[in-house]
């Protein structure tokens, strides 16, 4: 049971989380039901993506023990505080937020479900995100207590569900659409990440991990699929060095498939909010 001390301290923690994301338009949940499947690279290039489309666009890395974000988009500096406010870095135009920042690199975070929830609070309440259009939140794979935090705190308009083509990864991506069913999340989508390779020699297709499985997955489920995203080697050797491929090569195979999910999510939220006002 809660002491009134407490509860007070969670409703004065709520009115600040409201009011604070209130100035974000549009805010997404990344997550996926298995690791390694790709959300930090598709919320990272997503993220660059809706910027070069000229929405003001913010990460908020949710992955409290694997904080993979500023790595990715070559961060490595501590945040600031001003007046009890977190001030998020401005990477290449987005803002940032993440764990990372407030560790040294090997250094592990041993926190049980109710500490990290508790600073994924403040990261929704007490960093000065100013008024966005989106912010894109990185979750942690799995079911556990951020996605529960985030969605139920960050209110997401959208979930975005990342899987690769394998079996095992479409029956993990299966139990995270129906959480987001669960948490009633209005727009729940699919990409299919790693989804065949194109030889950089001779431009032949290989399906490494099979391919089409998203989809079928989403029409099964009856979720939008947003696409496919290729597998590509230098999109990999490009976030290793701290750099998003979709800023450093846009005609590549992966960052146009990248802008067309862009493109998909803005058609998708825009239609939902001309439907509000209708
Ligand atoms: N389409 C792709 N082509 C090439 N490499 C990729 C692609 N997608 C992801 N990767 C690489 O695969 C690795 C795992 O990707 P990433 O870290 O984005 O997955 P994740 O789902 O966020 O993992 P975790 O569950 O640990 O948070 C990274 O090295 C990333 O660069
Ligand atoms: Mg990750």
């Amino acid at each position: 049971m809660l002491t009134e001390e407490q509860k007070k301290k969670m409703e004065l923690e709520d009115k600040k989380i409201t009011e604070n994301i209130h100035h974000i338009k549009h805010r997404i949940v990344v997550f996926s039901g298995k690791g390694g499947v790709g959300k930090t690279t598709v919320s990272v290039n997503l993220a660059y993506g809706l910027h070069i489309n000229g929405y003001k666009t913010g990460i908020l890395d949710a992955d409290v023990t694997g904080p993979n974000v500023p790595k990715m988009i070559g961060v490595s500096d501590e945040l600031h505080i001003e007046d009890n406010r977190i001030i998020p870095q401005e990477v290449n135009g987005v803002k940032v937020i993440s764990m990372a920042n407030m560790l040294p690199p090997d250094q592990a975070v041993i926190w049980r479900g109710p500490m990290r929830s508790k600073l994924l609070n403040q990261f929704l309440g007490d960093v000065e995100w100013g008024n966005l259009d989106y912010l894109i939140a990185d979750l942690p794979p799995g079911t556990g207590d951020e996605i529960l935090t985030m969605t139920q705190k960050m209110e997401p308009e959208m979930a975005i569900v990342v899987t690769t083509p394998q079996e095992v990864s479409l029956i993990d991506s299966a139990r995270a659409i129906d959480m987001a069913k669960k948490m009633n999340i209005p727009h729940i989508t699919l990409i299919e990440n790693m989804s065949g390779l194109i030889c950089p020699e001779c431009g032949h297709r290989i399906d490494l991990f099979g391919s089409g499985g998203g989809q079928k997955q989403a029409e099964k489920m009856d979720v939008d699929f947003l696409g496919e995203i290729p597998i590509n080697i230098q999109a990999r050797q490009l976030a290793d060095e701290g750099k998003p491929v979709i800023l450093e090569n846009a005609k590549s195979d992966i960052s146009i498939a990248l802008m067309g999910i862009v493109k998909k999510i803005d058609d998708l939220v825009r239609k939902e909010n001309e439907s509000v006002v209708v």
